[in-house]
């Protein structure tokens, strides 16, 4: 079972989208994937609504189940890829790590795509329905690459 985990700030807009984009297109029987934030603001809570929304138009894919929790250490032996949304939750991910193999396990998620460099998802949470919409295409578009990827 290869597990990964999607990484934000909040754990409520950008990576229950990422984890439920993903999880729609990978086996169950071989991959696991969860979600969980670098602060403990929205813990036990459900994703925004605006998530939500986003995810059932565009993608046909229910997120609402899903429950917010804050990242721990324990992650990085419990995940085998851990993808951050933007550098910010990226540093603050990197700094837990304790080995280079806890350090190598981690990743920008669009840096996925190599022309994407150092790009970040940005942050909607403050933001408009078009900025769900935009973080629901980025992340749509770079989980199909970490699906064949990880299908290859
Ligand atoms: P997320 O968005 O990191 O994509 O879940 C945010 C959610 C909440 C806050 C910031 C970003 N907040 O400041 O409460």
């Amino acid at each position: 079972m290869t597990k990964i985990l999607m990484v934000c700030l909040g754990n409520i807009c950008r990576s229950p989208l990422a984890h439920g984009i993903l999880e729609s297109k990978l086996p169950k029987d071989r991959f696991y994937i969860d979600s969980a934030g670098t602060a403990d603001y929205h813990v036990g809570l459900h994703p925004d609504y605006r998530s939500i929304e986003i995810a059932r138009t565009e993608g046909q894919i229910d997120i609402s189940g899903q429950k917010a929790r804050q990242f721990t250490s324990n992650d990085f032996e419990d995940f085998d890829l851990i993808y951050v949304m933007d550098h910010s939750n990226y540093d603050t991910v990197i700094q837990m790590a304790k080995t280079s193999e806890e350090k190598s396990k981690v990743k920008l998620i669009l840096a996925e795509k190599s022309t994407n460099f150092n790009r970040n998802v940005p942050d909607p949470y403050y933001g408009t329905r078009e900025d769900f919409h935009h973080v629901y295409l980025l992340l749509n578009e770079i989980t199909d690459i970490i699906a064949k990827n990880l299908l290859k």
